[in-house]
């Protein structure tokens, strides 16, 4: 990578910064040693133009409405590959060979069970509990059973970890659903394979067979591929930020589904489908667009806008796609929900506000509306996105771990509280 410099001048004083210019997409002023040479911060609180890491993960271009995982176009892998090969993908950097993903495949199909004392951690759950909290507390808890993959200098440990976490978070999320259900939880069946796995791990029943359905399978298999990386958002960073500390993978796997849970981010599909439920028709739609756009009222259209994709998001159109493959499956001619939807998003995208502001739907806004097609409840959805961006939050995990340089994560800020002051007794507080 060539580099120049940027000369940043503070009180007459001017210091010259690396340039790094990356392979496609923006070049960064490395400001590492500006405190140091100017005894100054830089402030950016919600990371709008700071870069973080050097990643060769995934990169997204928000203006074009780009999105490539290790360099490939995410509709060419949605369209040619399934979910398990895109994993590969994300963790190794290159497409696997036959005999590569065969292998892959076998391993990751052989650490879908979890630990049979996982089954008396539910119990202590409320059957209402929302599957995500019961989410967070088992994948932390993971790390209470496989002593044997939490040191993270072992690169063995580490890819062991790593198998784990993608095979059992099906089995976990199959859990939690069937759990908020009363039903018996279903053991994985290895002949399948995964998304096929985790259909009926959720709706098999004891009492007769299940057969999958290849067009619903291949469908959610799509959506995991949409879902299993997006470079540094919020739960990438928060399992970057956690990781750098040296926590066990289980952890910090744990502390990404807990940021991933908030309706600004993964918890958008929950709220989005939710806000389409409560328009309910479409001649309720201009009391909604005049909430989104009125200051004083906080609510915001869910799954629309993104910090990056100031364009179509690329997933949101395969989305939209996957949806009306799968209503048509299931010989729903109309849902009143993508009427809705597909009216919202019309009438948005005319509206100067949405257009100035460069809203547009993103992966959130159609998900729902397929996963509630397919029998998933709407507390289940964030569960669907966690599954999925596990693969993403591990790639990024190893690849912070294994750069030589890397150290702690420690922000600095820009204090605004009290000057120093002596303590004042009870008695002299008035
Ligand atoms: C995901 O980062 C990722 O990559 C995330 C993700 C991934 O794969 O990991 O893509 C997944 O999280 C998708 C986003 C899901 N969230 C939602 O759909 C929730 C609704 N959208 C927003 O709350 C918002 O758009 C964010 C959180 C997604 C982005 O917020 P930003 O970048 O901080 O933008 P902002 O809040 O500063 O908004 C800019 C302006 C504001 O108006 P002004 O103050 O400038 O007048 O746009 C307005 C906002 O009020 N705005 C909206 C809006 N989103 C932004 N107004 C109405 N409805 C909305 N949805």
């Amino acid at each position: 990578m060539s580099s120049s410099t940027s000369t940043v001048t503070v009180d007459n004083k001017s210091v010259e910064l690396p340039v790094k210019e990356g392979t496609i997409g923006p070049s960064v002023i490395d400001i590492s040693k500006l405190y140091g040479q100017t005894g100054m911060f830089t402030y950016d609180p919600g990371f709008t133009s700071t870069a973080a890491t050097e990643s060769k993960i995934t990169y997204i271009d928000g203006d074009k409405g780009i999105l490539l995982y290790r360099g490939y176009p995410i509709d060419q892998l949605a369209e040619h590959g399934d979910f398990l090969e895109t994993c590969y993908l994300l963790l190794y950097g290159e497409l696997p060979t036959a005999a590569q993903k065969a292998d892959f495949d076998y391993r990751v199909t052989r650490h879908t069970m979890v630990h049979d004392q996982m089954n008396r951690f539910f119990t202590g759950f409320r059957r209402d509990a929302h599957p995500m909290a019961i989410m967070v507390a088992c994948v932390g808890a993971l790390s209470a059973f496989y002593h044997d993959s939490t040191d993270i200098s072992d690169p063995h440990q580490r890819m062991i970890a790593s198998m784990r976490m993608i095979a059992k978070m099906p089995t976990l999320a199959a859990m939690a659903y069937k759990y908020s259900i009363g039903q018996p939880f279903v053991y994985p069946q290895n002949e399948l394979d995964y998304t096929s796995n985790f259909l009926r791990m959720c709706f098999a029943v004891p009492a007769e067979d299940y057969k999958v359905n290849p067009v619903l399978s291949r469908a959610l298999d799509r959506i995991f591929i949409l879902h299993a990386d997006h470079e540094q958002n919020a739960s990438t960073s928060t399992v970057r930020l956690a990781g750098s500390s040296g926590a066990n993978p289980f952890a910090c796997i744990a502390a990404g589904i807990a940021c991933l849970w908030g309706p600004a981010h993964g918890g958008a599909n929950e709220a989005a489908l939710k806000m389409l439920e409560e328009i309910g028709t479409p001649d309720r739609i201009p009391e909604y667009i005049a909430k989104a756009k009125d200051k004083n009222d906080p609510f915001r259209l869910m799954g629309f806008g993104h910090r990056v994709y100031k364009n179509y998001d690329p997933r949101a159109r395969i989305m939209q796609k996957t949806t009306h493959e799968v209503l048509n499956e299931l010989g729903i001619k109309d849902d009143p929900l993508l009427d809705v939807a597909v009216e919202l998003e019309q009438i948005a995208l005319k509206d100067d506000y949405f257009v100035e502001k460069k809203l547009y739907p993103n992966i959130d806004f159609y998900s729902g509306i397929t996963l509630k097609a397919m029998g998933f409840p709407t507390s289940m959805f964030t569960v669907l996105f966690a599954l999925a961006r596990t693969v993403g939050w591990i790639a990024q995990w190893s690849e912070m771990i294994e750069d030589p340089s890397q150290r702690i994560g420690r922000p600095r800020q820009l204090y605004t509280g009290e000057t120093e002051r002596d303590y004042v007794t009870v008695a002299q507080r008035g």
